[in-house]
């Protein structure tokens, strides 16, 4: 194994995961959609906290582990509205998330197609915007995230090297060139302040600084 992989590895088994994150893969695995590895959960959850996120969207629900994971870096109260177009995943995310301790009206769940739903919601409502659906519709979604996002806000998008494709140029498919294109977007915004995380399956954070 290269430094580089050791290094990734021991970062993503760093911090061990609860019974209700654990739990909540093994469902996602069942329903077959692939849940934010463990170091972009934490970084999402240290993240939140941090910043004092009140108010999120994510789009993308799945068995529930990201938004485990939001919820509980967030304040008191706190809301995410949450999107994703199988009836199915949101019924596994209500059982994770009480399994998790935290009332139904945490999560505003809205079953539909996210380009649908979010022409939905209010500009500037929202301190943070979780991308992690079609990866196909990401340059669509990062256009519906920088206006649903406050200034000051921030956007993170999930799978952004894409199982090492995005860096490797050869790569031309659909998926990968959306993502690549995506990240493209936000390099030349000057608007945002931008990190990629080599964590989980890459992590990208932009603050929305105008
Ligand atoms: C990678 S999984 C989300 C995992 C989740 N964020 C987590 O970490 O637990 C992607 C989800 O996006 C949903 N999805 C796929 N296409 C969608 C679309 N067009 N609109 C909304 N949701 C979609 C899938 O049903 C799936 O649950």
């Amino acid at each position: 194994m290269s430094t580089e992989a050791a290094n990734w590895a021991y970062s993503e088994d760093f911090l061990p995961e609860d019974r209700v994150l654990l739990t909540a893969r093994d469902i996602a695995d069942e329903l077959g959609c692939i849940p934010v590895l463990p170091g972009a959960g934490q970084a999402l959850q240290l993240l939140t906290q941090a910043s004092g996120t009140r108010s999120a969207v994510e789009i993308g629900t799945g068995a529930g582990v990201s938004l485990v994971y939001l919820l509980r870096g967030m304040t008191q109260g706190g809301v995410v509205t949450t999107i994703d177009v199988e009836p199915e995943h949101h019924k596994a995310a209500r059982k994770t998330l009480a399994a998790a301790g935290f009332t139904p009206e945490r999560a505003r769940m809205i079953t539909g197609r996210a380009l649908d739903v979010l022409p939905r919601l209010t500009d500037g409502g929202y301190d943070l915007v979780l991308i992690d659906a079609r990866k196909v519709e990401y340059p669509q979604y990062l256009e519906q995230a920088l206006r649903l996002v406050r200034i000051g806000g921030m956007i993170a998008i999930d799978n952004s090297l894409w199982h090492g494709r995005v860096p490797d140029p050869a790569q031309r498919d659909q998926e990968t060139t959306a993502i690549r294109t995506t990240l493209k977007h936000i390099r030349e915004n000057e608007s945002l302040t931008t990190v990629l995380l080599p964590s989980g399956d890459g992590l990208l954070v932009a603050i929305r600084n105008a």
